[in-house]
Formats: C-alpha cells, structure tokens, sequence
C-alpha cells in the first residue's frame, strides 16, 4: 500500500469505475483505507486463494513485512510469471526493462534495494525462499514493482536473495569515518593500511562522499565493521549518528567491529559507538582507538595494530 504503489488508485478507480474489485490482502485492505482515507470494494484474498479472469488463474502467498505489512506475491500460473511486489527489486528506472537487456550491470542495484529495504527481515526471506521452493512452482519471469523484469534466469535472483538473507561474512570490511579536521580521517587511513596488510578486503568510506545507503550495500556481505567519529559535543559527530541509526535499524548480523575516533578533552565518541555496536549485537574485539587532537606516528601504529587485530580476527573466524 505505499504510495509508489498504490498512488494512482483513486484516479485508476474513478477512470474504470469505483464499484470494481480491487483484490487484496487483508492488510492491503486496512492500509488502502488508512491511506485514502475511504473505503474500495476491497476483496481479500491471501495463501492458498486462487482468482480465475478469464482463461487466466492468479494465486497468492502472503508475504507479511517483505516489506511492508500488506505485501503479498501473486503467481499467474499459465504464463509462469510471479509477481513479486517489493521482493527482488530494484531502484532502478532506465529504458531497459528486462535482465537479459542490461545483463550483470542490475545486480548491484538489486543487492542495493536488498541491503536497505529487505536486510532486516532476513529470517523472512529465508523462511519464504523455502516456502517458495515447497510450492515448486514453474518460474519463467519475476515481475517486481520495481526496476527490471526477470525473465532471462530468474533463479539468479532468487540464488541472489538466499545468500544476501543467510548474512554470512565474507573477507572484507568495512572502515566508516567523518572527521572536522582530518584527525579521525588519519586514523581511518591508518586501519585501513593495517587491513590491507593482512590481504583482506576493505573499503574506506567517508560519509561526506558516501550515502548511508551506499554505505549499507557495502556493509551487506561484510564480515567487519569499523567506524570513526570526533567528539563533538559530548557525543558523535551527528553525520555518523545518522549512519549508525540507519545500520542499527537494518539489523546487518554476523560481524565483528571497533571504533576509533579522535577527541579534545572528554571523549565520549568511542564509548559511544561501542554502546551502539552492543545494541546491534556486534561482536566488539577491541576497547577501539582514541586519539588526543591529531594523531603522530605512535598513534597511528595503534590505529594500523587495530586494522591487523581487525583483519586477522576476521580470517579467524573465517577459517
Ligand atoms: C564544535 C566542536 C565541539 C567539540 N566538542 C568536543 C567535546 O565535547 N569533547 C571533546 O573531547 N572534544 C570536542 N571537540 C574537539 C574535537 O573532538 C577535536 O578537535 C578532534 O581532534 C577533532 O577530530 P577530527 O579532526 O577528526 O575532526 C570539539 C570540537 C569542535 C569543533
């Protein structure tokens, strides 16, 4: 029921009539009158219901939260097309509109829309991908509400979707920072250097260049993350509570972390983070690193020792 999708109802409604059906889930019918404001003729309809148009057969799975209350898959069973709502979409509007015209170049926007619409209700996904296979339906293309059709392997997508939901770590992590005055951003370069050490992969993420959502797509398949904030107020620096309320919520599992951050005189930043990384059930393996004002080479070693403690706590885990 959110707007992207069901903005034109009232208009769609009034063109072919207002008395019409419109087929729904039973929350699909709550949602639409909450966002209208008034009432349609609403037909609900959910798992295991079938709708015969025609010489054509539309069947439903509720698919509860993926993402919003009221989604639900619809299956035309006669041209073996699933209509996927949110599921395996994309932010992407182009003048392609299938897999096999823009080829590999759409992953990255599918595993986008993934990290930061669907990351936090990996569990569902699972348990859906398996109800999904239970039903052995025939696939020939993946409609979703979003982006590019799937209809040249929609079993990538789906492949796609297990692994992103299953979050399991991979060699890689994630160094996030912000600085007022290139001290904290000394520090990040120097883990960063005390990663690539240990022939791991990492990728150093400013979030004056970098968007939370961009940030999150990195985060999906990393097995570390580190982040790094001056003190600013007795707090973090508001950009980097900004990324951390946005991570917090996506719920990323499966990682290890540290912070790091440079201060004046009361330092409050690395308690922080640290708090905030327990909140999201972050395995912390370091107090993190703080630095008086700018960091000399002492501290900077500290900061590259925390990228190899990072890096090589990582391959551990990994091995
Ligand atoms: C507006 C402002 C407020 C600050 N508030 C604090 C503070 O409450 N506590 C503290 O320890 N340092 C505070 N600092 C000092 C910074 O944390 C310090 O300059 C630090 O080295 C900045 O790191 P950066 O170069 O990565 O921005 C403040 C600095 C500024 C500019």
């Amino acid at each position: 029921t959110e707007m992207d999708h069901s903005g034109s109802i009232p208009k769609l409604m009034q063109k072919i009539g207002e008395d019409k059906p419109i087929y729904c889930s039973k929350m699909g019918a709550k949602n639409l009158e909450a966002h209208f404001n008034r009432k349609f003729n609403f037909q609900v309809v959910g798992t295991g219901d079938s709708l015969k148009i025609g010489n054509r057969t539309f069947s439903f799975l509720d698919t509860k939260m993926l993402h919003w209350p009221d989604s639900m898959f619809t299956y035309l069973a006669e041209e073996a097309i699933l209509f996927s709502s949110d599921a395996f979409g994309q932010h992407y509007a182009g003048d392609m509109f299938f897999d096999d015209e823009i080829g590999d170049e759409i992953m990255p926007h599918a595993r986008k829309y993934y990290a930061n619409i669907l990351l936090h209700f990996s569990p569902r996904v699972q348990a859906l991908l398996k109800d999904v296979a239970k039903l052995n339906l025939k696939i020939d293309m993946i409609c979703p509400d979003h982006g590019i059709l799937w209809r040249d392997n929609p079993g990538k997508i789906i492949e796609a979707y297990d692994t992103w939901s299953r979050q399991e770590p991979t060699r890689k992590v994630v160094v996030i920072f912000d600085s007022m005055w290139e001290s904290t951003a000394k520090m990040a370069r120097a883990i960063t250097s005390g990663i690539e050490s240990e022939d791991v992969n990492v990728r150093l993420m400013n979030t004056r260049k970098w968007h939370r959502s961009d940030i999150m797509t990195e985060i999906v398949d990393a097995g570390a993350i580190a982040v790094g904030s001056p003190t600013l107020n007795n707090s973090i620096f508001p950009v980097i509570a900004d990324v951390m309320t946005y991570i917090k919520g996506l719920r990323p599992q499966n990682k290890i972390a540290a912070a790091f951050g440079s201060y004046g005189w009361s330092g409050e930043a690395v308690k922080i983070l640290n708090k905030d990384f327990e909140e999201m059930k972050l395995t912390i393996i370091d107090p993190g690193v703080k630095v008086q004002y700018v960091p000399d080479e002492a501290d900077l070693e500290r900061c590259f020792e925390l990228g190899v403690k990072l890096a090589k706590t990582l391959k551990e885990k990994l091995s």
